[in-house]
C-alpha cells in the first residue's frame, strides 16, 4: 500500500511517498480503508524530533494522527465493529500512521463516524475533538454557568472547544486576530479579544476554566484570570509529573518532566489555581459521545482547506504556518 513515511527526522525532511507491507490485523484490531486523514501540528513535530524523548518512533514510520474511513477487516475478538461500517479515530500512540491507504486500529480507539459528516469532515474531527473533550468535560469539569477562557478560538483545537463549552452551558472568552472575530463569534464565543491589539488579563476576570494552547508567557498569564480553585489545562506544556505517569516514563524521565513543570506549579499553587498539562490520547468511547453531539447538531466541523494526498507534504506546511481556521484535512480516496 502507500503510505507517506518519516525516512529521517529533522525540520527540512519531507515525507517519503512509498510502497509499504499491508499492516497485520491482530485479534482486538479492525482494518480500516482510509478515506481521509488530518494534520495535525503534532505530525509536524514529531518529524522535526521534537517528540523523540517521549514518542520514540523508530524510522522508517507512517505519519498522521487523524483517521475516517470503511472496515474492510475485523480482527477475530472484535465485539464493536463489523465489515463495512463507517468509522473515525486518532490512533493510539504507536499505532499512528494515517498518511496511508489503510491502516489497523485497536477497536478500543475506534468509533462509528458521524451519520450527518462527509468523510473529509469526519477526519477533521478525532483527535481535535478528543483533546477539548479531555481537557474541558474530563480535567477541567466545566458545568454550565462557569466561565472557560479558550486560547486561539480559530484554530483546530479552538473551533472545536468553544462548541463544546457552549454545549457544556459556559460562557466562553477567546483570542483570535481581527480577521477571525466574527468567525468565531459564529462558533458561540461570548467575548473576543483580538490578541495583537488587547491584552486579554487586563479583561478577563475570576474565570473556572482556561484551556492554554500557547507560549510560557500565555500560560503565566492565564493563571492570573483565573479565581481562586479555577484550572488551567495547558496541551502545550510543560508536561507535568501526572504526564511522565501516563506515559510509564523511566524515572530519568520522570525528574526532567518534574523540573520542565516546577515554576509553573509553583506560580499556580502561590495563586491558589489548578495547574495540569495534558497529553490527549485516543478513546474510542469519548469518541462515540463526540458523534452524537455531531449528529445532534451541537457541534459542526471547521474545514480549512482539503489537500489531496499526493500534497501531504504541502498541507502538513499550510499547517505549520501558524494561519489555519480550523483543520486541515488530506483526501486519501
Ligand atoms: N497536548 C495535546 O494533546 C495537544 C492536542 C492538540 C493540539 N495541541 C497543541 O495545541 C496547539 C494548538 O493546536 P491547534 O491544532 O489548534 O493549532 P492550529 O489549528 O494550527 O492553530 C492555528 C490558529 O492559531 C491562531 N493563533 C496563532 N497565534 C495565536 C495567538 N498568539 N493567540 C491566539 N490565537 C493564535 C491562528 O489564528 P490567527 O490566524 O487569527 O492568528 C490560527 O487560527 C499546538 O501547539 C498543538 O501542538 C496539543
Amino acid at each position: 500500500m502507500k503510505a507517506f513515511i518519516v525516512k529521517r527526522y529533522g525540520k527540512k525532511e519531507k515525507l517519503q511517498l512509498t510502497d509499504i507491507a499491508e499492516p497485520v490485523v491482530k485479534e482486538n484490531d479492525v482494518l480500516v480503508k482510509i478515506h481521509s486523514a488530518a494534520v495535525n501540528l503534532l505530525d509536524s513535530k514529531i518529524r522535526n524530533g521534537e517528540f523523540k524523548m517521549i514518542l520514540p518512533y523508530k524510522t522508517p514510520f507512517t505519519l498522521g494522527h487523524d483517521v475516517a474511513g470503511v472496515i474492510i477487516k475485523i480482527g477475530s475478538d472484535v465485539s464493536k465493529f463489523k465489515v463495512g461500517d463507517e468509522v473515525y479515530a486518532r490512533p493510539a500512540d504507536y499505532r499512528i500512521g494515517t498518511f496511508a491507504e489503510l491502516i489497523t486500529m485497536n477497536e478500543n480507539d475506534v468509533a462509528l463516524k458521524p451519520k450527518n459528516l462527509s468523510m473529509e469532515e469526519a477526519a477533521s474531527i478525532p483527535l481535535v475533538g478528543l483533546t477539548a473533550w479531555q481537557a474541558l468535560v474530563e480535567k477541567g469539569e466545566l458545568k454550565k454557568g462557569q466561565k472557560v477562557f479558550i486560547q486561539a478560538g480559530s484554530g483546530g483545537v479552538g473551533t472545536f472547544a468553544i462548541q463544546l463549552a457552549k454545549h457544556l452551558g459556559a460562557t466562553v472568552a477567546t483570542t483570535t486576530s481581527a480577521a477571525n472575530i466574527d468567525f468565531v463569534q459564529s462558533l458561540g464565543a461570548d467575548i473576543v479579544i483580538d490578541y495583537r491589539k488587547d491584552d486579554f488579563e487586563m479583561i478577563l476576570k475570576d474565570y473556572d476554566v482556561v484551556l492554554n494552547s500557547q507560549d510560557t508567557k500565555t500560560l503565566e498569564k492565564s493563571l492570573r484570570v483565573l479565581k481562586p480553585g479555577g484550572k488551567i489545562i495547558s496541551i502545550s506544556g510543560p508536561p507535568d509529573p501526572g504526564f511522565g505517569q501516563q506515559i510509564n516514563a523511566n524515572w530519568f524521565l520522570k525528574i526532567v518532566l518534574k523540573f520542565l513543570s516546577a515554576g509553573t506549579r509553583k506560580k499556580a499553587k502561590r495563586l491558589g489555581v489548578n495547574f495540569s498539562f495534558l497529553f490527549m490520547r485516543a478513546q474510542g468511547e469519548q469518541l462515540s459521545q463526540i458523534t452524537k453531539l455531531i449528529e445532534s447538531g451541537a457541534i459542526k466541523p471547521v474545514i480549512d482547506k482539503v489537500f489531496p494526498f499526493e500534497q501531504t507534504n504541502e498541507a502538513i506546511a499550510y499547517v505549520e504556518m501558524g494561519r489555519a481556521k480550523g483543520k486541515v484535512v488530506i483526501k486519501i480516496q
